[in-house]
């Protein structure tokens, strides 16, 4: 099929280069034309394994081109939206003014009988809206809504091969043909036996923003737990591996830690709040608030953590921060509780010097406060406590005692439960982590 992608940021880039790989004839349109030239030419804008090549294969079988000129979406059976909708600044709410631009300039270019899909995490009401306005401006034109569902650091694999399909489509014929349409672009996944759910707009949009408010809700309960853990002297991996055996509970988003950032549950969950609100319906909601709250209070404990460590006081105490991004095997640094710790931690009077196998160009942009350097044992030379505030691998790798050598005091925080800490207490280190037992 010809397809259009609008929207070549992290969704849409490896949305395009896999359509591209399933078969069809895709073109992705991305308005920031240095992004555009960069795709184009094979390079991956950002850091997650195995897409660059996957684009570089999808570019060399000719099925996979990059304009920044919406008029090169015209003729796509299938138009993706796959822009972002971040946080408004100030609000909770999510900011809608790109997948508005982009179906409003789309429709310029769109002809009967073609189908826009909306990818993108909205409100639930907004493809309805959008729907109105692709009918008003092209009546035959259809749109549905099919959330997309992708992890950073398994983007390919979760757009390739998608635990559940998700439609949410017009009612009556209109919404059999979008049904038909959307069946022929995933044809292969759809053989594959994936689950589909076929549905209203309303409950599509839902899906995406329950799921990672359920997400949300996991990891901070887990580290409310850690913060009983901390007052009764129990421990909280102990306690999630023993709770993770039901298998109605199950182990996964059980990892106690820093918490959740990243451009999505942060996000989206203060967008769902938001809505209900607006809905009449914030009661239903309000246990995410404290969602929220439990959240960005492991950050501030980290902080009051290193600071016990270092005697009281972190004036002139030099620390080294191990992990920038939100979550291993990704150069995203949007709301990381790592780069949140680093930075109060600076503002406190300590010198704190950061690593990132992938983010450091990232955060030499965004944060040219802070001190960028290289290697872990750069971050910790003569370091007074390490902290391991993101879980690469390469960092759970380090060899305790060799790594002792290089700083001047072996003290190490385990904000992600990175480390064994009974091989780092043998080698000579004091051991914390958030919710644990020191070592
Ligand atoms: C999330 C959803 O998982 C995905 O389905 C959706 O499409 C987009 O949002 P992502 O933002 O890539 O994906 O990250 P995810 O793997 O969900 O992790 C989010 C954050 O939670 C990370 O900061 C991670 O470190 C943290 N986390 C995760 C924990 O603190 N504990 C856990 O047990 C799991």
């Amino acid at each position: 099929m010809d397809i259009s992608v609008i929207g070549c940021g992290y969704l849409g880039a490896v949305h395009a280069a896999s359509m591209a790989q399933l078969g069809h004839d895709v073109v992705g349109i991305e308005v920031d034309v240095p992004k555009a030239e960069l795709l184009a030419s094979g390079t991956a804008p950002f850091h997650e394994p195995g897409f660059e090549t996957l684009l570089k294969d999808s570019l060399a079988s000719g099925r996979l081109r990059f304009s920044s000129d919406m008029a090169d979406a015209a003729g796509s059976q299938v138009h993706f939206v796959c822009v972002g909708t971040p946080q408004k600044r100030g609000e909770y709410a999510a900011d809608l003014r790109y997948v508005e631009s982009a179906t409003e300039s789309l429709t310029d270019v769109l002809a009967p009988g073609e189908l826009v899909v909306g990818k993108s995490t909205v409100p639930v009401g907004t493809a309805a809206r959008l729907a109105e306005l692709v009918t008003g401006k092209v009546p035959g034109a259809l749109l549905a809504w099919n959330p997309e569902f992708l992890r950073e650091g398994f983007a390919v694999q979760d757009t390739l091969h998608p635990d559940r399909l998700v439609y949410g489509l017009p009612a009556g014929t209109d919404g059999d043909t979008a049904r038909a349409l959307l069946d022929e672009v995933y044809a292969t996944i759809v053989a594959d036996g994936t689950p589909q759910v076929v549905t209203d707009y309303a409950t599509a949009e839902m899906v995406k923003t329950a799921a990672n408010s359920f997400l949300a809700t996991k990891i901070s309960f887990i580290n409310a737990m850690a913060e009983l853990c901390e007052a009764t002297g129990a421990d909280v991996k102990q306690l999630a591996d023993a709770i993770g055996y039901d298998d109605r509970i199950g182990r996964k988003f059980l990892n106690a830690g820093l918490g959740f950032g990243g451009g999505c549950l942060p996000k989206d969950i203060r967008a769902f709040m938001a809505r209900a609100g607006e809905l009449g319906a914030d009661q239903a909601l309000t246990f995410l608030r404290e969602v929220d709250n439990i959240n960005m209070r492991r950050r501030i404990r980290m902080v009051e953590l290193a600071r016990e460590v270092c005697d009281g006081s972190l004036l002139g105490k030099r620390i080294a921060v191990l992990g920038a991004a939100f979550k291993p095997d990704s150069d995203d640094i949007r709301d990381s509780p790592a780069l949140n710790v680093a930075a109060q931690l600076q503002l406190q009077g300590a010198t704190v010097r950061v690593t990132d196998p992938a983010a450091n160009e990232n955060i030499r942009r965004s944060w040219p406060q802070l001190e960028v350097v290289e290697t872990a044992e750069e971050a910790a030379h003569r370091a007074d406590a390490v902290l391991v505030l993101t879980e690469w691998k390469q960092f759970r790798e380090l060899d305790p005692v060799a790594f002792g050598q290089v700083v001047a005091r072996k003290a190490v925080l385990d904000g992600r439960q990175a480390l064994d800490r009974d091989t780092w207490v043998a080698a000579g280190w004091s051991y914390r982590a958030l919710g644990r037992r020191a070592g």
